[in-house]
């Protein structure tokens, strides 16, 4: 049977959390002068090289971000999301994406463990099989690759420091 389109390709939901349609304009000295339109264009390039469909929702609003994670296990392959301000105290987000139990990535611009001490605990990290932090734009697109490769291997892919090898230890020099 012949299929219509793209009806087989995967999906990836990008959530961007409050403040950053301000990105351009908002604190130029940590965000650089991106604006939220150029990171968008940018996934969309970079989803279309990867293969994959993405749709994405900017919120200022943690109620409507739980919203939408919650409703996205049967959409979608996997969620990037950069909760921003939400990253330090949003419970409702971090359960919202262990319930869904799609991969998640969480990115960030700017380096939060750089940062002031209230910005350096996520807590939504814990429910996400990987961050980025710290690489502006690249943050996204490189957190799109790992996710779409993740999602696709179904499997993790680098080993947990549980099921890790021991490195063999430094040999001593002479
Ligand atoms: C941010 C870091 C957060 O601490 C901050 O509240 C943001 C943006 C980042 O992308 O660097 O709004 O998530």
């Amino acid at each position: 049977m012949h299929s219509e389109g793209n009806v087989f390709m995967k999906k990836i939901l990008v959530v961007h959390g409050p403040n950053l349609q301000l990105l351009g304009e908002r604190e130029v000295s940590v965000y650089g002068k991106v604006t939220l339109s150029e990171i968008n264009a940018a996934l969309q390039k970079e989803a279309a090289a990867l293969g994959v469909e993405i749709e994405i929702l900017q919120s200022n609003h943690e109620g409507a971000m739980v919203d939408r994670v919650g409703s996205a296990r049967s959409e979608f392959a996997g969620i990037l999301i950069n909760p921003a301000a939400y990253t330090h105290t949003s419970v409702a987000i971090r359960d919202a994406l262990a319930a869904c139990g799609l991969p998640a990535v969480e990115v960030h611009l700017s380096h939060i463990y750089k940062r002031e001490d209230f910005r350096q605990h996520s807590m939504t990290a814990p429910a996400c099989v990987a961050q980025v932090t710290g690489f502006g734009k690249d943050s996204y697109l490189l957190g799109l690759r790992g996710l779409v490769a993740y999602a696709s291997a179904k499997k993790p892919t680098v080993s947990s420091p549980k099921t890790a090898k021991k490195a063999p230890a430094a040999r001593k020099r002479k």
